[in-house]
């Protein structure tokens, strides 16, 4: 029956952390996937969630709704959108609670599908997230790519172009804040100018937002995009929140997929539909991560609490990024070091040929992806500058 399956290789970046684990070399440095850690190098469970995982120790076990846990998408849905904005008023949010980021894209794929058809593309960004073209074409959709970095930035000609040139209704998956793999986010001016492209060629946008209040610290900060194009220009969104990074719940598999629609009618029937997809995928969606998330924000001293740690963890992430960029400036390692500091979130792209990423796994027990994305928060005060100098011997090899 299964001749025709060929073997698939396995997932590079899920490799990679299985690699990392299996080296057995006392010093070693996994900056491959993106994860936060301590400055120990350990996973970190933010107080914010050890406290909130006291308060809901007591839940059972039952199932949850369809669509989630009620509290979770409100709450959750107030976080992104800002409590009184007019989205929510006017009760024009459809969502539903999925499995992290990666389960919110997959929903709101299967969804567009429902609403557009086939004959849509999906825009994603070059580079993007590796598992970006493989959720929509597994939803059926055909994918393009198109330039989004230079290696100073966001390269704003390509990414107007191609909104310009793209049909109608097309999507396009726009990542909310600190862009992965390439650490370039457009500004508040450059969003304005893709929000206008947006609505005159009624393009449809899914912000893929994994890394909200990670970015700047600053949760209202990172939601600008979301907030501008669903609230100033009143456009019809999709949004695909993760809790993995922003609360460490990484395991927990906890997100949402929250649709901005017209009017409140619409809304209701994107609900309708979308608890209609999660009743034949998963039934309804696991409870642990919702209610945490939950806990976490209904309660004012324990939301301030998370707030605050992710003012430590971005915080790490900036004072991690100053210090290789000041270790391999120091050594005079030749390259464009520079970004390091300019860059948001937790990777930045050395610039590295594969053969040097080879070479540093090979030579000092340093992982990072084969684009030579690293993922900052691996690095910490023991390990910064035996990385400066591994990166600065391979490059000088
Ligand atoms: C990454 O890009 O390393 C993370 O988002 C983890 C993943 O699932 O790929």
């Amino acid at each position: 029956f299964f001749d025709t399956v060929t073997y698939t290789p396995p997932d590079a970046i899920f490799e990679l952390t299985k690699t990392y684990n299996a080296d057995l070399a006392a010093r070693k440095v996994n900056l491959g996937q993106g994860t936060y850690k301590d400055e120990n190098g350990n996973p970190w469970i933010l107080p914010a969630v050890r406290a909130a995982k006291e308060k809901i120790k007591e839940s059972n076990h039952e199932y949850l709704p369809i669509l989630g846990l009620p509290s979770f998408r409100v709450l959750a849905t107030e976080l992104v959108f800002g409590k009184d904005s007019a989205v929510i008023q006017e009760k024009r949010v459809a969502s539903c609670q999925a499995l992290s980021g990666t389960g919110a894209l997959h929903v709101a794929g299967t969804m567009l599908m429902r609403a557009f058809g086939r004959d849509r593309t999906v825009y994603i960004t070059n580079p993007s997230w590796s598992n970006h073209r493989q959720v929509f074409e597994s939803v059926g959709f055909g994918v393009k790519e198109f330039n989004y970095s230079l290696s100073g930035g966001v390269d704003m000609q390509s990414f107007l172009q191609s909104l310009n040139e793209a049909a109608p209704k097309s999507i396009f998956v726009f990542h909310a804040s600190a862009h992965n793999p390439s650490g370039w986010d457009p500004s508040p001016e450059q969003w304005k100018q893709i929000g206008s492209i947006v609505k005159e060629r009624q393009l449809f946008p899914i912000f893929d937002a994994a890394y909200l209040g990670l970015t700047s610290g600053d949760y209202d900060r990172d939601a600008f995009a979301i907030r501008y194009f669903a609230e100033e220009i009143g456009l019809e969104i999709a949004v695909c929140l993760s809790f993995a990074k922003s609360m460490g719940l990484y395991g927990e598999r906890i997100g949402l997929c929250a649709f901005v629609s017209r009017t409140r009618t619409l809304a209701t029937a994107v609900e309708s539909t979308l608890a209609q997809l999660i009743r034949f995928e998963i039934s309804n969606p696991p409870a642990f991560g919702a209610r945490i998330v939950a806990a976490v924000l209904e309660d004012v001293d324990i939301d301030a609490e998370w707030r605050r740690n992710l003012a430590t963890m971005s915080s790490r992430i900036a004072e991690m990024r100053l210090q290789l960029y000041q270790e391999l400036t120091e050594l005079g390692t030749p390259g464009d070091w520079k970004r390091l500091m300019e860059q948001k979130g937790m990777f930045c792209i050395l610039g590295l040929t594969p053969d040097q990423v080879q070479h540093l796994q090979n030579e000092y027990h340093i992982y990072m992806a084969e684009s030579s994305r690293i993922s900052i928060p691996g690095l910490n005060r023991s390990n910064v500058r035996y990385v400066a100098e591994c990166i600065h011997q391979t490059v000088k090899r």
